[in-house]
């Protein structure tokens, strides 16, 4: 009798660690991100995923190393630096160029500048929607609307990303410090020589 109690409990106790257990579990993995954690996962993605690369100018040490400016996180080509001249016969058949920076590139497609990311409204990203911007990762269009994106923008690697991904990175580049910073328009394959050459 007493033996059977002792085992009717600690069924009793086991099921119960059970089932809460599996209640947990499931909480977490339906439960919707707050806006903290979107921004979170959002900055953890960017900074994982190569943008910094391109989108982030750069700043060298005496020892000639590359770093981050981070005064100017994912503001996109610098609006005052002049892209050097470049004699492109020296650079052999074809080859792409990048700068020092690796915010202007020079290839087949004329000239390309990285864009600023930051929300500011005039010159980066700041009148973007979500879903602009999700369409801009997928179908690699500025804006997600307009023109093709230009290389070297992996927009088709960033393209494989699912919905949340996505929302989250969007989420982390509204919060940012808006940078007014005005990339320049990109040169046209046709007038990429003499653009080149004129600097
Ligand atoms: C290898 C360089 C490179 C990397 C890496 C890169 N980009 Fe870009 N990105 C560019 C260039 C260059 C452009 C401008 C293309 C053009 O003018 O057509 C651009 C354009 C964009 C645009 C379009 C802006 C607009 O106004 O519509 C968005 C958005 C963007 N990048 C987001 C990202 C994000 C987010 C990442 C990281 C997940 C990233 N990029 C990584 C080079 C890069």
């Amino acid at each position: 009798m007493r033996k059977g109690y002792f085992i009717a409990v600690i069924s009793a106790i086991f099921f119960l660690v059970f089932f809460v257990q599996l209640g947990c579990s499931e909480e977490g993995s339906t439960k919707p991100k707050t806006q903290q954690e979107m921004i979170a996962l959002g900055k953890y993605l960017v900074h994982t995923s190569a943008c910094d690369d391109c989108h982030t100018p750069k700043i060298f040490t005496q020892d000639g190393r590359m770093m981050l400016d981070t005064t100017r996180i994912l503001s996109g080509h610098p609006q005052d630096q002049v892209v050097p001249p470049l004699d492109k016969s020296e650079l052999r058949m074809d080859w792409i160029a990048g700068n020092m920076g690796l915010t202007a590139w020079v290839g087949p497609w004329g000239v390309s500048y990285a864009a600023n990311l930051t929300p500011d409204k005039a010159t980066g990203i700041g009148a973007v929607t979500e879903e602009m911007f999700i369409k801009t990762m997928r179908d690699g269009k500025l804006k997600g609307v307009g023109r093709g994106l230009l290389p070297p923008m992996p927009w088709e690697v960033y393209r494989l990303k699912t919905d949340e991904d996505l929302k989250a990175m969007y989420a982390y580049l509204m919060s940012l410090k808006p940078i007014r910073n005005q990339v320049p328009l990109p040169v046209p394959p046709d007038k990429a020589d003499a653009f080149l050459a004129a600097k």
